[in-house]
């Protein structure tokens, strides 16, 4: 069965603090998304694989130590999940991304695929799909289906903010799947918002309505 964790950094949990508050603007809300996806990605990276190299520096010659294996996939769910991503890459310049889009249907809250595009080479790298809500569970179990059916095999799950339904169906489907998350929130509402949650991240993100 797949494993939740949940990050209790200080500073992850003073950055989405303050994305939850509703009169954080824009500007600030992208910002601290993208700081809170770069601080979850060094605690998920902590496995990564190192080989030994040799190296010269200025004073001798250094048996050192450096990532080894296909470099890592970055999924962002479009579009929320396209806010995470530069936070990411700062850590992790060499990553390769993909794109999978989905929307929840409003009326039904069942994802809704219109665009997908993925790295070379899925089955041998590790994927990592990233999305600030995991609300119903919909979207993201989705999108690791896209994956798995182009052949990915290591799928980690990131999000903010997750609802314990969204986690319960995301275990079920994908058990393979060990998802991290900044908080664990109390329930899913009526239409399906996480509470307390921090609203639509992806209007929240980009401004919309
Ligand atoms: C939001 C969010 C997730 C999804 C979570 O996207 O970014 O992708 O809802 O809900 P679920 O777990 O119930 O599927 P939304 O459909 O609002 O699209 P957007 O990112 O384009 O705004
Ligand atoms: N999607 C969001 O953006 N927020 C929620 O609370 C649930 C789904």
């Amino acid at each position: 069965m797949g494993k939740v964790y949940v990050f209790d950094h200080p500073l992850i949990q003073h950055k989405l603090t303050f994305i939850r508050k509703k009169e954080t603007g824009t500007k600030e809300f992208r910002e601290m998304t993208n700081e809170i996806a770069g601080l979850m990605a060094f605690e998920i990276t902590r496995h990564l694989p190192l080989r030994e190299v040799e190296v010269e520096t200025p004073v001798a010659k250094a048996t050192c130590k450096t990532i080894s294996g296909k470099k890592l996939g970055i999924i962002p769910i479009l579009r929320a999940g396209l806010g995470m991503v530069d936070g990411i890459l700062e850590l992790i310049p060499a990553a390769k991304v993909g794109h999978v889009g989905l929307y929840r249907d409003p009326e039904t809250l069942m994802p809704v695929e219109y665009y997908v595009k993925l790295p070379k080479d899925v089955s041998e790298r590790e994927m990592i799909v990233v999305d600030p809500m995991l609300a119903t569970g919909g979207s993201a179990i989705e999108a690791i289906n896209v994956l798995k059916r182009n052949g990915a095999k290591n799928i980690k799950l990131m999000c903010l903010v997750a609802a314990p339904e969204g986690v319960d169906k995301m275990k079920e489907a994908h058990p393979d799947v060990d998802i991290y998350l900044a908080a664990m929130d109390e329930k899913l509402n009526e239409k399906g918002y996480i509470v307390p949650g921090l609203g639509d991240a992806g209007d929240r993100l980009f401004g919309t309505k």
